[in-house]
């Protein structure tokens, strides 16, 4: 390594090895770790002091040594240090690609003529050139068989194909996105899919205490517009993910392992169940649920009416 590469190089190369190395073992977020961390960065900083110093210290003996060779073993040393290999295998590549006749040589491709004293050198082309023109010439015909002999994708295609494909991930995300929801998050489902699946939910986990119909048994009348524990999606959404009074015997559906996306859909169901006649209906109990947030729809139309009255002349002064 250190015939191979110059200092210049050398120092750099050991220098971001180094804080690769770092980088990758402290872990630092986002950021770089000398960022995040400033002791990091001092760190780096006397790796980097400490390779200038071998650096220094080493050539510096070097050269001491140099000093106590006689003259002859001088030119020896000097001799065999210029012998050593830099990057020859690289030079002579690039010799090679380059391809032009060494000044000694070019007598035999110098042309006759001669313009006022200015003549001309009959180089070949160099190989760097000629291979890069093979390529092309390879780049053609894969072109034009790929897209003019076997019809592959147009830039419109491929920009469509990739239009379809972004659209099914987005579908795909919400679908997992609403699996999110919470009992912030939580809105009124009236998707016929998801009151089906909701129904479905119900029907396996919740009939045993509220009967199929909602009618009440162990569990109370799911049916009537009385709510023990508040009626509104929020509200049973909470029930049912977190369970009613303890002791009551409706458990916390969140911990029996229904998914918040489940439970947002039963939910919705029980509450599409409002106001049907079940056949055993179990007396109310608990009060009759008025929403509050929601101006309409609140199944009372007098109350509804009255908030509507009450909020529209506070929303004018505030605008
Ligand atoms: C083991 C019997 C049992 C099962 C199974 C059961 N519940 Fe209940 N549920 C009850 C009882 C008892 C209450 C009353 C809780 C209370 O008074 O605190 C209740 C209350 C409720 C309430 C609140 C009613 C109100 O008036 O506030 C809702 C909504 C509800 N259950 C939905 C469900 C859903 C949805 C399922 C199925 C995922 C389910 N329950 C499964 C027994 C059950």
């Amino acid at each position: 390594m250190r015939t191979l590469f110059p200092s210049y190089i050398r120092v750099p190369i050991l220098f971001f090895i180094v804080a690769g190395i770092v980088e990758y073992f402290v872990d630092s977020g986002d950021k770089p770790a000398f960022i995040e961390n400033p002791y990091v960065g001092l760190f780096l900083l006397l790796v980097l002091i400490l390779i200038i110093a071998i650096e220094v210290i080493v050539s510096a003996l070097e050269n001491v040594m140099f000093q106590t060779l006689t003259e002859e073993e001088k030119q020896r040393y000097l001799e065999s240090k210029n012998k050593e290999p830099q990057f020859t295998k690289l030079k002579k590549i690039y010799l090679k690609l380059l391809g032009s006749k060494p000044i000694e040589e070019e007598s035999e491709i110098i042309l006759d003529h001669n313009y006022d004293g200015i003549r001309e050198l009959d180089n070949s082309l160099p190989p760097w050139w000629v291979y890069g023109f093979y390529v092309t010439i390879f780049f053609a015909v894969f072109y034009l068989f790929k897209y003019e002999v076997f019809n592959g994708d147009s830039q419109v295609t491929e920009y469509e194909n990739e239009m379809a494909q972004a659209e099914k991930d987005i579908a795909e995300y919400k679908k997992n996105a609403k699996n999110l929801v919470d009992i912030n998050t939580v809105t009124l489902l009236t998707d016929a899919g998801d009151l089906s699946a909701g129904k479905k939910v119900f029907m396996t986990n919740c009939v045993a205490c509220h009967k199929a119909d909602g009618g009440g048994g162990i569990g109370p009348n799911l049916t009537d517009p009385n709510w023990i524990l508040g009626g509104g999606i929020k509200n049973v959404f909470r029930t049912v993910s977190e369970g009613g009074r303890s002791g009551k015997g409706m458990v916390s559906w969140k911990k029996e392992g229904l998914k918040p996306l489940e439970i947002a859909q039963v939910s919705s169901y029980v509450l599409s169940l409002e106001g049907t006649t079940p056949a055993e209906p179990k007396a109310p109990e608990g009060d009759v649920w008025v929403d509050e947030s929601a101006p309409a729809e609140s199944g009372d139309e007098a109350p509804a009416e009255d908030t509507e009255t009450e909020t529209v002349p506070e929303q004018a002064v505030e605008n």
